[in-house]
């Protein structure tokens, strides 16, 4: 464990060339993997030609690592891709803190996923429910026999369960056939849509009524992760700090979307790394802060003693089986340098990278506010987008984080100044001071 920390100390002063060689040691990659990484082998475009319609390119964006997670004991570099600067430097920084003081545990709570076979307006809901529910067996092993592969891989559809809602129309009744289904390591969406839609003439014909819609939910409140991060003897003034960050979260909406888009920072990064839906699992993640009828944050900070304890709990259907994550060479790899071999894992460290990401979001909003640490990382983007060219980048970022420390904000007529001024100096063999 020690070695592997002397790997992964001080990435973000390396090269990047340094930092792919310590990726490679610390992950165990080949050299065909590096070369995924670092873009020498990028993805042939008849792969790309099959994964969408009409594909004219690419739309690249960096892949990083954070460093210093211990997730349930292991030591981790999470693959991550975003274009949000301070992502991956406050996810990085923040699981040092809590490696230096505390602890991440993470937990799985179930492994089925949710079909949805709709009956829109019902004649006579009781004797459909009645049918439906009498042949269970019949309908699940019809299931099943749609998804061989997925049977003899252990998985399958487990059960069936049948829910009545009334017709928000006012007029009459729905009725909604449940299909829970363990799809193994697989997200499994095409797999319980076909479950879905091969069982709508049958559902038909035993029930006398229309089926409507058949597809999965995102709600997969049956596929629940969580985590738990616990700092020890935390300072009260920034345990007190984080807190009262929960506790306006819960308060209100507007503040638990933003917080709650937070905690989505640490988490879209990896399942877009790993080449999973983002998508279905920011819907399920909404939907699921809003189950009790309110929107609410979904995690949770409190003092407990002298510590700060802190909690999430999610819905998680993600795979590394089957769809993109095979197909795509830096999922591939990305997955490699996880070095998980279940999807219930991915899951686990999307729950502690999401909360971890959450907690450093909220450490500097209680203290620091969030404009210091962003703004001096975004000051590249600024000198990038000031038109800097590649040897003029560094000297602009340096500038505008003095004149943020005076002006306390910056933006692009800064940068866009400061490097007419540098070029103007240069040009007059002067050095230009900002
Ligand atoms: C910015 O990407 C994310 C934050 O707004 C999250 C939060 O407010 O908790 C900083």
């Amino acid at each position: 464990m020690k070695n592997s920390r002397r790997l992964t100390e001080g990435l973000h002063r390396l090269t990047r060339e340094e930092r792919l060689l310590r990726v490679q040691e610390f992950c165990n990659l080949s050299t065909q993997d590096v070369d995924v990484l670092s873009g020498k082998a990028q993805m042939p475009t008849s792969i790309a030609e099959h994964l969408i319609e009409n594909v004219i390119g690419y739309f690249p964006i960096p892949m990083g690592v954070a460093t210093n997670f211990n997730i349930d004991g292991r030591d981790l570099l999470i693959p991550m891709a975003v274009e949000e600067t301070s992502i991956i430097a406050a996810a990085s920084a923040t699981a040092k803190w809590v490696g230096n003081e505390g602890s991440i545990r993470t937990y799985a709570k179930g492994n089925l996923i949710i079909g949805q076979v709709q009956l829109p307006q019902v004649k006579d809901a009781k004797a459909a429910h009645k049918v439906l529910h009498k042949e269970r067996g019949m309908l699940m092993a019809l299931a099943n026999a749609c998804v061989p592969g997925l049977v003899n891989r252990g998985g399958g559809v487990r059960d069936l369960v049948v829910r009545e809602l009334p017709r928000p129309s006012g007029d009459g009744t729905m009725l909604v056939l449940h299909i829970l289904c363990d799809p193994c390591d697989a997200m499994g969406a095409n797999l319980i849509n076909q479950v879905c839609e091969a069982l709508k003439p049958r559902v038909e014909e035993l029930t006398g009524e229309r089926v409507g819609l058949c597809i999965l939910s995102n709600l997969v409140d049956t596929k629940l992760v969580a985590a738990e991060v616990i700092i020890r003897n935390i300072d009260p003034v920034v345990g007190k700090g984080i807190q009262e960050a929960t506790l306006f979260a819960r308060a209100d909406a507007y503040r638990a979307a933003t917080h709650n888009k937070g905690v989505l920072n640490g988490i879209d990064p990896i399942l877009i790394a790993t080449g999973n839906d983002w998508r279905a699992v920011e819907a399920g993640i909404h939907a699921y802060a809003a189950r009790s009828g309110k929107y609410q944050p979904v995690t949770d900070w409190y003092i407990d003693g002298g510590d700060l304890v802190g909690r999430i709990e999610i819905p998680m259907a993600v795979g590394i089986y089957g769809g993109v994550t095979r197909i795509h060479p830096t999922a591939r790899v990305a997955l490699k340098m996880l070095g998980i071999t279940k999807a219930e894992d991915l899951a686990r460290i999307c729950a502690a990278v999401g909360l971890v990401q959450n907690l450093g979001a909220l450490k500097a909003l209680a203290t620091v506010g969030i404009v210091k640490g962003h703004m001096q990382l975004h000051a590249a983007n600024l000198a990038i987008a000031a038109g800097a060219e590649v040897h003029e980048i560094a000297q602009v970022r340096d500038r505008l984080a003095k004149v943020l420390l005076v002006e306390k904000s910056i933006n692009l007529t800064h940068a866009r100044q400061i490097l007419e001024s540098m070029r103007l100096a240069e040009h007059q063999g002067a050095s230009v001071t900002f």
